[in-house]
């Protein structure tokens, strides 16, 4: 049994395996819409989720599946002081697979070493969110056509946005990829990501603080919110939370053949406006986060579609 807790847990063949599959069930949605009938999903959400909840819902009932689960632990018996060890051992029972959300770093993790059933990291903390990693992946793959040769630029906050972390850890393993790491000093990327993974495996990267110095060099910008949970107080926020907003004046600096994206939810960091230039692809992203959920359950649950 696998479970999918790091970006890192899939092998970069396993990983294109997934993409390929994903690829096959937009193409070919009808061929896998009964692959995981009588198979049950449970989501169990301890923090707020718009995309990874629904998208995965949506995977399990496009395979033919059914879903149980949580939305929130204040109406799971985590608010009467249940462990995660405990809840995942019960919903073993219930359930073939499980999607877990938390706000505490290595929450899954935990789950995964005492569950029977495999464990999907739907987020933990600041620390990882591998899933929208396959999300990203698979809309940089579908729409510049490969995975390598690319210079991205990441912007805002670096430091606490967890796909972001996830995002390098996944890319470093391709050729000549390159980053440019846009954030005010405040929200830098944490040490371990800029010394054990980027200077560790020799990528080129710069940290630089004005996107207009650099957006022109860019094929991709993968803009973030500033994570206003993670913050310590409402002041440190609110300085930060308005430092960069791409709008169309910046767009116009941009290459013609640069794309947008951003794992939503946005807040002010991207003007409605921008939505309407074709570059733009943060919505498209949030429809491939669908397909690739399908190919991991799939993937998770050893279930092939001939
Ligand atoms: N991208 C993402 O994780 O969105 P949600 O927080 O809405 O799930």
């Amino acid at each position: 049994m696998k479970h999918l807790i790091s970006p890192l847990d899939l092998s970069v063949d396993e990983l294109d395996k997934v993409l390929d599959l994903a690829n096959d069930i937009e193409k070919n949605p009808d061929k896998y819409r009964e692959a995981c009938k009588y198979k049950k999903l449970a989501t169990l959400f301890y923090e707020p989720s718009t995309r990874t909840r629904l998208s995965f819902e949506t995977a399990m009932l496009n395979l033919g599946g059914n879903v149980i689960g949580f939305s929130e632990a204040s109406s799971s018996s985590a608010a009467k002081g249940e462990s995660v060890s405990d809840t995942i051992r019960v919903i073993s029972c219930y359930a073939d697979i499980c999607a877990m959300r938390h706000p505490k770093e290595g929450a899954p993790y935990v789950a995964s070493t005492k569950s029977s059933i495999p464990i999907i990291n739907a987020g933990d903390g600041g620390h990882q969110h591998p899933t929208q990693t396959l999300t990203d992946l698979l809309t940089i793959r579908s729409l510049k056509g490969h995975l390598g040769n690319l210079t991205i630029g990441l912007c805002g906050d670096l430091k606490f946005g967890r796909t972001v972390h996830s995002l390098i850890e996944s890319l470093v393993r391709y050729e000549n990829v390159s980053f440019v790491l846009i954030s005010p000093k405040e929200l830098r990327v944490p040490d371990y990501i800029r010394e054990n993974v980027l200077k560790a495996n020799n990528i080129p990267f710069k940290e630089v603080e004005k996107l207009e110095d650099v957006i022109s060099d860019l094929e991709i910008l993968y803009m973030t919110r500033v994570q206003r949970e993670r913050f310590f107080s409402e002041e440190e926020y609110i300085k930060m939370k308005d430092y960069y907003i791409l709008n169309a004046d910046k767009m116009k600096l941009a290459r013609q053949d640069m794309i947008v994206m951003h794992p939503l939810p946005r807040v002010n960091e991207i003007s409605v406006e921008v939505d309407d230039d074709p570059r733009a692809v943060y919505f498209k992203q949030a429809q491939y986060g669908v397909y690739v959920r399908m190919a991991l359950i799939l993937t998770l649950l050893n279930i092939n579609v001939k």
